[in-house]
């Protein structure tokens, strides 16, 4: 049976059944039998939005700018945006999460986005973290305060179990940000589209809830 969806001001509301959940959980158990679908919670600065609700010029000047996408594979023009965005409302409809856009408060001026991406290489309910910022914004800690809220909405609301997050060996304000929000170091890995090694890190729920 396919996942009921209702929709009300603005909250997206999912039952499903044991068969078909629409997010991915531990084998053999079922995790959630009724979520309510939201976004995280609004920060002291900052508002998230779902992709499908807000201008896609924002997405375009994000992930078109070579200083933002240096470390994350280089400038996309606007095709590679475009299918970047379907991908977004695909996660969205499978998996009720996104990088959801991110708005400052006050002035409404565009940040970025920072969100989660389900593994399912996994048997347990894990997700990676990310972040992207407008240069224009970088330096202010939005990328921790964004996360921190994101953070609690994954442990919260979704129950995940553990959440992940990487960088390329060279992006020494990624690092700082994830180090910041409690990721420990879990293990390095050749990533194939760079070459490179890249350090993975890891954030459990245990860990968390015991700190
Ligand atoms: C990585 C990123 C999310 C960090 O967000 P942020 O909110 O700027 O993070 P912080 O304010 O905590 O700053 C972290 C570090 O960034 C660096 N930084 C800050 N302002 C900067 C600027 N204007 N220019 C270059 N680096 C800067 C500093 O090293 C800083 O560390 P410090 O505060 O100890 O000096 C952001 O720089 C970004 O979006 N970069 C492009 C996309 C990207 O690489 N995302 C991560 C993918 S793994």
């Amino acid at each position: 049976m396919a996942a009921l969806v209702f929709r009300r001001a603005g909250i997206t509301r999912w039952r499903f059944s044991t068969t078909s959940p629409p997010f991915p959980r531990s084998r053999g158990t079922v995790r959630l039998l009724s979520h309510t679908v939201t976004l995280p919670a609004t920060t002291e600065r900052l508002r998230f939005d779902w992709w499908e609700d807000v201008d896609p010029a924002f997405a375009h000047s994000l992930w078109s700018d070579g200083n933002v996408m240096q470390f994350i594979g280089g400038p996309q023009d606007e095709a590679q945006v475009t299918a970047r965005l379907v991908n977004q409302r695909k996660t969205r409809s499978e998996y009720g999460v996104q990088y959801w856009p991110i708005f400052l408060r006050e002035g409404n001026d565009f940040v970025g986005c920072c969100g989660l991406k389900p593994r399912t290489d996994t048997p347990q309910l894990t997700y990676e973290l990310g972040f992207h910022l407008v240069q224009d914004h970088w330096g202010r800690r939005f990328a921790t305060e964004a996360a921190t809220s994101v953070i609690a909405y994954a442990f919260g609301p979704l129950g995940a179990d553990a959440l992940f997050a990487g960088h390329r060996p060279t992006n020494e304000s990624s690092r700082k940000a994830i180090l910041r929000l409690g990721f420990v170091f879990d293990y390095e890995e050749l990533y194939v589209p760079t070459g490179l090694i890249h350090p993975r890190y890891k954030l459990a729920a245990q860990i968390r809830s015991c700190s």
